[in-house]
């Protein structure tokens, strides 16, 4: 039987484990790392801009659970979205909240529990979370509050992980971590889209669309990270995309309230 991991746990993981802070050497809450992060961000998930069109978000009340450094609340606010944002770590609170302010932003960035947020019923139009449900104690809680949160019609928009992916394959074949090379996150659940509709089926509406194929890679200098970047990523290049579609690491969640 595995280790049961409380919030606690969680929460101290992605107080030291910032998403993606190893892939650049700058200063941590320079211009330069925020920059450069946000470079790799939108490499890697290379679908995400064109299906989320943050640009249609203007005047919107957004609110972000599980913001990290806050690169998509960014694209939210740069669209001119009224955005706030709660992840359980102080460190992402900071972080967001810095890169916001260097191009004069800012909104209601707060620590908070996506199982029990500190916001009234029917307060958001949008409530958007990307990597972040999968790795909490209680999922299944923390998407009844998105629901409860939400004005009636408000949309969620919401990435799990595939189990049936690529990625999940990869690392159980290497025997490497999914998160971080040296320590993985307590709790990393994957769903089958199936499973996915079950989880919002109190939601009038909901769309799926499964994407994230091999990018190459620069936090994993191992055996998963060469078999990423020599193997799968030319591999997956010339994958017609019935077979690859559903092989995808990102389930993408959109549903209305
Ligand atoms: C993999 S990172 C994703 C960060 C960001 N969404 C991104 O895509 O880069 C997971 C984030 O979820 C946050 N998180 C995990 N469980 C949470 C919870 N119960 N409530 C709020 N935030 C949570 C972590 O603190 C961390 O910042």
């Amino acid at each position: 039987m595995g280790i049961a991991h409380t919030l606690d746990d969680v929460r101290s993981y992605w107080n030291e484990y910032v998403n993606d802070i190893e892939v650049t050497d700058y200063a941590v809450g320079s211009p330069e790392f925020f920059e450069a992060l946000e470079k790799y961000r939108y490499e890697k998930i290379d679908y995400l801009r064109d299906y989320v069109g943050f640009e249609n978000y203007k005047g919107k009340k957004v609110l972000e659970i599980g913001c990290g450094v806050g690169h998509d609340l960014m694209q939210f606010a740069r669209a001119g979205a009224d955005v706030s944002a709660r992840d359980l770590t102080d460190n992402a609170v900071k972080l967001a909240t810095a890169n916001l302010a260097r191009e004069g932003y800012t909104g209601d960035i707060q620590q908070g529990n996506a199982e029990a947020l500190d916001i009234p019923d029917d307060t958001f139009d949008v409530v958007y979370s990307h990597g972040v449900l999968h790795h909490t104690v209680d999922t299944e809680k923390s998407i009844g509050e998105v629901h409860r949160v939400l004005k009636p019609g408000g949309e969620a928009i919401i990435m799990l992980y595939n189990r049936n992916s690529w990625l999940a394959f990869a690392a159980w074949v290497s025997g490497t971590n999914i998160e971080h090379a040296d320590k993985d996150a307590p709790i990393i659940r994957k769903y089958s889209t199936r499973e996915c509709r079950e989880l919002f089926n109190a939601f009038t509406s909901v769309r799926i669309h499964v994407d994230r194929f091999p990018k190459r890679t620069l936090k994993f200098d191992n055996l998963f990270g060469k078999l990423n970047n020599y193997l799968l990523v030319p591999f997956f290049e010339i994958l017609p995309d019935a077979i690859r579609r559903p092989l995808g690491w990102h389930i993408m969640i959109r549903a209305n309230k």
